[in-house]
């Protein structure tokens, strides 16, 4: 199947490079070291190949096409060997040492305001859901972008095997901190576990997801093996890897880069190209794996999905930051 691009999100791409990506970050990072800034290095792409991937493998249904990314999708090896994940450092090129999270046995702990807490293998989670493909735009908040095949569930899935209470509004997961095999927590000045949030209204949109592969493949320990939160409209550092804890709160939880930096990331996080970090612009972002920058879009193309979510709220930089 071929990606048209159609779609009321479809973007019109340039060469231009954004000056903005990396040189101010680095220098400021230079200058000030990563614990005033929250995130690391940004770099150059890696060892990019400039060619683009058409999704015509037949692998790709139709139901992988709902949400039609309206753009090819990020050539496999690119998507997986450029990550975040600061529990193996603060590099983008943490694949190798990442494939020491210890990954078996796997157990998920969902607890907070539940009808009875438990604690659920990984294995056991798998065989209550059904899997499904999702081809999704991602959109790191240091404006570079990969656009993935993820396997997975819906994340209401989740809340409904939780069986939260009436008094449960936010989402809080926590992902792995294993001192043996994550160099990255011994940096000190992170607030660890990565731990992150949302709300149950998010966690009940269609689009909000639980990767558990990607590329038809197992999720890449690199990519948050075995399991992670995907949501597309969000900022990259929404979508916390190898998580092990889903509690059910009831207030607004604080987040790991709400601590790190508050005066540059907050909870709510929809990506937004009016809004700039204190930094670097958010107007465009680098395709991973190309040559390519092209302007970013609100909600990261889903607004569609996702608009109605906030429609009560105050529209400022609040929810885009
Ligand atoms: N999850 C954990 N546990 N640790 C991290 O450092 N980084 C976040 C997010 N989830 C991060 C994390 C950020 S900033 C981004 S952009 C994405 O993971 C990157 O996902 P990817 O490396 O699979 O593309």
């Amino acid at each position: 199947m071929l990606i048209k691009r159609i779609r009321d999100w479809d973007l019109p791409e340039s060469a231009a490079t954004p000056e903005h990506i990396g040189l101010n970050r680095r220098a400021a990072i230079a200058t000030m070291g990563a614990a005033t800034l929250g995130f690391g290095s940004i770099g150059a792409a890696r060892a990019a190949t400039p060619m683009e991937v058409k999704i015509e493998d037949p692998g790709y249904s139709k139901a992988a096409m709902r949400f039609d990314p309206g753009r090819p999708l990020t050539p496999q090896k690119n998507a997986e060997r450029y990550n975040n994940f600061y529990e193996f450092g603060l590099s983008k090129d943490i694949w190798q040492a990442a494939q020491k999270l210890p990954v078996e046995p796997w157990t998920i702990r969902i607890d907070g305001l539940v009808e009875k807490p438990f604690t659920i293998s990984f294995d056991d989670l798998m065989k209550k859901v059904k899997v499904e493909t999702r081809i999704y735009r991602h959109r790191c908040v240091e404006a570079w972008a990969i656009t993935v095949p993820w396997e997975g569930f819906p994340a209401s899935e989740l809340v409904k095997l939780a069986k939260p209470l009436s008094s449960a509004k936010y989402l809080r997961y926590t992902t792995l901190a294993d001192h043996k095999a994550m160099p990255g927590l011994s940096i000190p000045f992170f607030p660890w576990p990565y731990h992150e949030g949302m709300t149950m209204a998010e966690a009940n949109n269609e689009l909000a997801f639980i990767g558990t592969g990607m590329y038809h493949q197992p999720m890449p320990k690199q990519d948050g093996a075995p399991i992670r939160v995907v949501l597309p409209w969000k900022y990259g550092f929404k979508s916390a890897k190898s998580i092990v804890r889903i509690e059910f709160v009831k207030d607004q939880p604080e987040t790991f880069w709400e601590k790190t930096s508050p005066d540059m990331y907050g909870f709510w996080a929809n990506v937004n190209p009016k809004y700039p970090t204190l930094r670097w612009s958010q107007a465009r972002e680098r395709l991973i794996g190309t040559d390519k920058t092209v302007p970013t879009v609100i909600y990261n193309g889903y607004e569609k999905w996702v608009g109605s979510l906030y429609a009560g709220m105050k529209q400022d930089k609040t929810l885009f930051m």
